[in-house]
């Protein structure tokens, strides 16, 4: 937190202790501060939930320079019946960020996921029509005010062999992908239009086939002239010993996708600990070590844009319902810990950025 804003709160007793420990006592620069000596950004997701905490808030503001809606810009929130559209909870968080003279990127548009029933049920063109009228309405509304859009996310299949079979695939073929980016660009024209995609990142074979064929998609998209400007790589990154912590391959693939004239963002970037059986201290070491790793194949690419973490603080994770321990303790996958205090990550993150800005 910037000195002015932290004698600012001192002075209001506006701070609680974790917070205050957690900034003060590190006399670390905010990790966008340190983003942006490198030439980047840091962001994190939120809920308009998470804004009722003043702590977080502060947090936010202290340390983040974009933010995204964690559920609110999905589809089951925007448009849950045909033509009835809520932007309430939306609203809020763009209105917080173009407050706080904060980034916003919008996610997500086309995904076969949090959708309502009515929407999966329609076929052929009455489906198109939909897409068309849901881009064009929140894109509309949204015009000129964020920062990028995951137009379609999640389109490869987790095995690499294809596009993922999903009701957008199966109504409208192939082409929902690039129908998709031109209603986006035809809505928006000053949007940064983003592709969003997971498991991309690690060794892993099954890894390395979705690269490919992700790698496919891309230059199809760029021979035909499709408008698209960015790939998102999701960056949900695993600690135990299944998932992906090295990251051999990952610079070539993103020079493949700079060589396409593609900017990089890492868009929900965690570190998932549920099989770390260790005790905390050693749990902390280990996703920071997946930090590092990670950190330290992409931050040389220069196409590399926006680093977001799926939230900020461990108390706002996905993956304590998505991927519980088996021990019951709450999993610690993000920057800061559900104290809002610093952690072995917050110092690896910090270091990483500051070795990539040049910063000593
Ligand atoms: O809104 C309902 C609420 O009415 C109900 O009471 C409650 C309990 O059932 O559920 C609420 O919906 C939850 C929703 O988040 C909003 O909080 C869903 O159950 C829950 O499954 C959903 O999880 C989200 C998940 O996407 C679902 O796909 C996570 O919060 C969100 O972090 C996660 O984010 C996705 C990205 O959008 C895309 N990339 C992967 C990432 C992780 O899955």
């Amino acid at each position: 937190m910037r000195r002015r804003q932290l004698l600012m709160a001192l002075a209001l007793g506006a701070l609680s202790a974790p917070v205050l420990m957690g900034q003060a006592g590190s006399g670390a620069p905010a990790l966008n501060d340190l983003a942006r000596g490198a030439g980047r950004l840091w962001g994190a997701a939120v809920s308009s939930a998470q804004l009722d905490d003043p702590n977080l808030r502060r947090l936010l503001l202290a340390q983040v320079g974009l933010i995204v809606a964690e559920n609110e810009m999905k589809w089951e929130t925007l448009q849950p019946q045909p033509g009835v559209f809520r932007f309430t909870a939306a609203d809020r968080l763009l209105d917080f960020a173009e407050r706080h003279g904060l980034a916003m990127r919008g996610h997500t548009l086309v995904w076969h996921r949090q959708v309502p029933a009515w929407l999966r049920q329609l076929e052929g063109r009455a489906l198109e029509r939909a897409m068309a009228t849901h881009i064009q309405t929140v894109m509309g509304r949204y015009r000129g005010r964020l920062d990028s859009w995951d137009v379609v996310n999640e389109p490869i299949a987790d095995d690499g062999t294809g596009l993922r079979s999903s009701f957008w695939l199966d109504q409208l073929g192939e082409t929902y992908i690039a129908r998709a980016l031109e209603l986006a660009h035809a809505a928006d024209p000053s949007a940064r239009l983003v592709i969003n995609e997971y498991g991309l990142e690690g060794d892993a074979p099954k890894s390395a086939r979705k690269r490919q064929r992700f790698l496919a998609l891309l230059r199809d998209l760029r021979r035909r002239g499709v408008p698209l400007h960015a790939v998102g790589l999701q960056a949900h990154l695993h600690a135990h010993g299944g998932g992906p912590t090295t990251f051999d391959q990952l610079p070539a693939f993103l020079q493949a996708i700079a060589d396409l004239d593609l900017d990089i963002l890492i868009t929900e970037l965690d570190v998932n600990d549920r099989d770390l059986a260790a005790p905390v201290e050693t749990r902390d070491q280990k996703v920071a070590a997946v930090y590092g790793a990670f950190l330290e194949a992409v931050l040389p690419q220069p196409r590399l844009k926006q680093l977001v973490s799926w939230g900020l603080s461990d108390r706002d994770t996905w993956l304590n319902s998505a991927f519980p321990r088996a021990d019951g303790q709450p999993q610690r996958p993000l920057p800061f810990d559900a104290d809002l205090r610093r952690k072995a990550a917050t110092g690896v993150i910090e270091q990483s950025l500051r070795r990539s800005s040049g910063t000593p």
